[in-house]
């Protein structure tokens, strides 16, 4: 397992360019089971996560050829099984769920089992395709479904579930009849896919709000589509900037899905300003401590919280960061804690003090964001800093090390 070697204190300096958002890609991936033929893909960000959807989908007959665009083949659908061994490494696996019954009218998905930042289950997956028509049961650990034709439904989901909303959308576009899906996740990703499905040939309305309404249709066809930028990744490399008090310009950033992020960033003191899809960090300004609560967009993501924590764990007076999404996202605290960080966790509560310093040390990555945190707090530490099982990082990080080293950071990525 390799590791990355961090000599901390270099103000980054530079342009680093946005890739695709993987957690777009992941659905828009999985929706190409349901219209048989070949699809165009732009902007699929070169990940270990895109890697293990396409050895997912290829189990099930579906041909890729690598490239820009990403060309996927599914016309010929061979099986209709997620397995375990897949499932339990990648949860986003269970995205084809909703195409798989769609179009193959079956489906046997591996249960994901819990994972570092929390239980995760699929419950309102499987309430809202038990609406449609699709029969479940739950046989050694698999979802096993089985439907016929789908049928329309009214879906109120319990909460905005991202991929939860994913697979009841893809699953209803075929369905016979209109779905309405209630409390349905906004986040961009989610528009993402829905503007694919629209570019097969499905009819969606409200896109972008919590009710979705999609009048199924008999078929769709293949289609071409550009892959929206990652506004986490953006995110990242923004606190990354700010933590070393550098100048860099974040390019290609979906700027305008990042408004809370942005927001949270310049109360606490970071000098931005943004123009089209550019982001501009100064150095200068100075880090403040400000209270955060992750919320489903359009509030401050979860999936940026350990990055705001690792700014914080430098910022004048404290911060209160408050995780409402997942009941276990502070495995980066003990981490932290290892540099130098002053945070104590009460509940979903973590509060973090003001620190003059921090120091490197040897740290742990335990699930992909927590170690994106790791890798920021490692650039500010005095001495060098060695972050562990970096596959974690792999699985959302397009090319870290070069983007990094690119903006003058002195990282490499070495053998453990
Ligand atoms: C998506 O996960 C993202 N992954 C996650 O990003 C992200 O953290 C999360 O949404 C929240 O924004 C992808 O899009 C591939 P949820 P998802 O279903 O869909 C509970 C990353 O770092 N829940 O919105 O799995 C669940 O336990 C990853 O890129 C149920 O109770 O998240 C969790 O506490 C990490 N029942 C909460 O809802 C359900 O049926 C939010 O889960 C579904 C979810």
């Amino acid at each position: 397992m390799d590791k990355i070697v961090i000599e901390g204190g270099v103000p980054l300096s530079g342009e680093v360019a946005i890739s695709g958002a993987k957690n777009a890609a992941l659905p828009i991936i999985a929706a190409t089971l349901l219209a048989p033929g070949v699809h165009r893909l732009y902007n699929v960000p070169p990940l270990a996560d895109i890697r293990t959807a396409k050895k997912l989908l290829g189990l099930m007959g579906v041909q890729f050829e690598d490239g820009e665009p990403l060309v996927v083949d599914s016309s010929r659908l061979t099986g209709w099984m997620a397995p375990y061994e897949t499932v339990k490494t990648m949860r986003a696996a269970v995205l084809v769920l909703g195409p798989l019954v769609a179009r193959a009218r079956q489906a046997s998905v591996s249960l994901p089992g819990g994972c570092a930042i929390g239980a995760r289950p699929i419950d309102q997956h499987l309430k809202g395709l038990e609406a449609m028509g699709v029969k479940i049961t739950l046989n050694q650990g698999y979802v096993e479904a089985k439907a016929k034709r789908l049928h329309g439904a009214d879906i109120t989901l319990d909460l905005p579930t991202v991929t939860g909303t994913e697979n009841l959308m893809m699953a209803a576009t075929l369905a016979n009849g209109v779905t309405r899906i209630i409390n349905a996740a906004q986040e961009p990703e989610v528009s993402d896919l829905a503007r694919f499905l629209t570019a097969m040939g499905a009819q969606i309305e409200g896109i972008g709000t919590d009710v979705l309404t999609i009048q199924g249709v008999k078929a769709l066809t293949p289609a071409s589509y550009t892959i929206m930028s990652d506004r986490i990744e953006a995110g990242t490399y923004l606190a990354a900037a700010a933590i070393t008090k550098g100048q860099v310009t974040i390019t290609n950033a979906p700027v305008p899905h990042m408004a809370a992020v942005l927001e949270k960033f310049h109360e606490a003191g970071v000098r931005l300003s943004t123009a089209g899809n550019r982001i501009m960090v100064e150095p200068g300004g100075s880090l403040t401590g400000v209270d955060v609560k992750t919320r489903a967009y359009p509030g401050f993501p979860t999936d940026m919280q350990a990055q705001y924590m690792a700014l914080m764990t430098l910022a004048k007076g404290a911060a209160v960061i408050t995780e409402t999404i997942f009941e276990n996202r502070f495995m980066h605290v003990s981490e932290l804690e290892r540099l130098g960080a002053d945070i104590t966790v009460s509940g979903n509560h973590a509060i973090v003090r003001e620190r003059r310093q921090l120091h490197g040390a040897p740290v742990m990555a335990t699930d992909l964001r927590a170690s994106a945190s790791l890798v920021i707090a490692g650039l500010a530490a005095t001495g060098a800093t060695e972050v562990l099982r970096v596959y974690h990082l792999d699985r959302g990080y397009a090319r870290l090390v070069e983007k990094l080293s690119a903006l003058g950071a002195r990282i490499k990525r070495v053998a453990a």
